[in-house]
């Protein structure tokens, strides 16, 4: 007997074909000699309807332990559906239950919760509609860019977790300790010494692997990372994780357009990826959590985006008919509310934005002429502010060491990192796509915490 996935059942089943499907049941309905079901196995936003007839053996004692969330198998044979809302359903020949699901207690019901209740229960939320629909396009999202990069012939390289070096010099990071459970006897009152280092020395939990990137750009030339990374800013916005995934590109012989090319290019091959491979997720959520959703993807891939650097972007602030709760002025950060209003009011698509003051960005950004700027650029994305931040890297050795104490940090500690301006530098850019904001900006979710599975905030981080 075969045994089928729904999205490829519910797309391509023909009448009389017997089949086995295994999955989680959404509802029932019990009407007069027969039953619905309609079953669910995370391939699909749609679910199989499943008909049981009184005929099958134990039918009673069956539909009696098959509730919201149980989890079958059916075995049956393909028929046409008689009933509106589906082509095709599934006959029963035998139905085996593997787990019931007591009603009295099981928190999923059939009726909407909300995103904040489902927070509360991560452990499940994964089989409500929106979460199904949120996690096949997050998983879309990464087979798009792997197949962006490779493609492109870009090497996958696997940048450390545990690092010495703080990449972004913002001083957010979370530190490593080599503490041992097994030897530490668990008495009641025990006071717990949590202030090891990783092997007597410190480590933390990388915030980007860009600096080993550049190592390994230094020797592939294209190279681009995505894994994990840590931030332990205090930030409870709808747009921050302490644990996020990032993307990051590296090109050596590259400068700062040749890397808002690619980031550009980049979007647009995501958003167009998602909408051929997902129709049905981005239908649901132009629908049901943003009506803006479709047109925005369509917009992302039929335009180019704005280009304007950070001189003229606060030119157009200081113009701006609306009151910002934090004033503009040259050499000041640009605030959420700031880029939200480039990308959103002003115009309408997402804005790069480059040449932004010296003195605001990370000590690894190319210096320009004006020695007052440097080669970055950040995209910014309607409703979510900076998506991409990237720059054109500092690749001369005497300016990127005036650079490092400039910021305070030590040269001595950066010493491989100063060694690739030594041997063979060449000028090189890139740029760290932060994934979930990318996922909130394709699925139009208000919140960061539901685009991740288990998110990671200063609020939760409860398995
Ligand atoms: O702008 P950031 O800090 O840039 C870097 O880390 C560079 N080393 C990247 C590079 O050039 N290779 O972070 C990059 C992106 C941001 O634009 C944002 O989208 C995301 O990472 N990001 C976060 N996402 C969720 N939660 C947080 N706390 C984030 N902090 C940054
Ligand atoms: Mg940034």
């Amino acid at each position: 007997m075969v045994n089928r996935r729904i999205a490829e059942i519910l797309k391509t089943g023909q009448p009389e074909e017997s089949l086995v499907v295994q999955g989680w049941v959404r509802t029932k309905r019990e009407l007069k000699g027969f039953a619905f079901l309609e079953v669910n196995d995370g391939s699909s936003l749609g679910n199989l309807q499943i008909v049981i007839n009184q005929d099958l053996p134990d039918y009673e004692g069956i539909l009696k332990k098959i509730n919201t969330g149980a989890s079958v198998e059916i075995t049956g044979v393909l028929v046409a559906s008689q009933g509106k809302g589906q082509r095709i359903e599934l006959k029963a020949d035998s139905v085996k239950v593997y787990g019931d699901a007591d009603p009295d207690t099981y928190p999923l019901q059939k009726k909407r919760h909300s995103f904040e209740f489902l927070r509360t229960i991560a452990h499940l939320r994964s089989r409500t509609n929106s979460f199904g629909a949120v996690f096949r396009v997050r998983n879309a999202c990464s087979a798009a860019i792997h197949q962006f990069f490779q493609e492109k012939g870009f090497l996958w390289v696997h940048t450390p977790i545990i690092t010495a070096s703080d990449c972004e010099g913002a001083g957010e990071l979370f530190s490593v300790t080599n503490f041992n459970l097994k030897n530490v006897p668990r008495s009641e009152n025990q006071e717990i010494d949590y202030s090891q280092d990783f092997f007597s020395k410190p480590a933390y939990l990388t915030v980007s692997g860009q600096l080993e990137a550049e190592i390994m750009a230094m020797a592939f030339t294209n190279v681009y990372t995505f894994g994990p990374t840590f931030r332990a800013e205090n930030s409870n916005t709808s747009r921050h994780l302490a644990e996020f995934w990032m993307v990051e590109p590296e090109m050596a012989f590259c400068d700062l357009e040749g890397d808002m090319d690619l980031a550009e290019e980049f979007l647009k091959y995501i958003f167009k990826y998602v909408l051929e491979t997902c129709p049905e997720d981005m239908e649901f959520f132009n629908e049901r959590i943003d009506k803006t959703v479709l047109e925005t993807a369509n917009n992302i891939i039929n335009n180019q985006f704005e280009r304007l650097t950070y001189t003229e972007a606060v030119k157009l602030l200081e113009k701006a008919d609306v009151k910002f709760d934090y004033p503009v002025s040259w050499g000041a950060d640009l605030q959420s509310e700031h880029e939200r209003y480039l990308a959103e009011q002003l115009f309408k698509k997402p804005v790069i934005v480059t040449d932004y003051p010296a003195k605001i960005k990370a000590f690894y950004m190319r210096l320009s002429d004006d020695e007052k700027t440097v080669r970055a650029m950040d995209i910014l994305a309607p409703k979510i502010g900076e998506i991409i931040g990237g720059s054109q890297r500092e690749e001369r050795l005497d300016v990127l060491e005036k650079r490092v104490l400039a910021q305070g940090m030590n040269p001595e500690d950066l010493w491989w990192y100063l060694d690739l301006r030594r041997y063979g530098t060449v000028p090189h850019a890139g740029f760290g796509l932060g994934f979930e904001r990318l996922v909130q900006f394709m699925t139009g979710m208000g919140n960061i915490r539901d685009v991740i599975p288990f998110p990671r905030t200063p609020q939760s981080a409860e398995f």
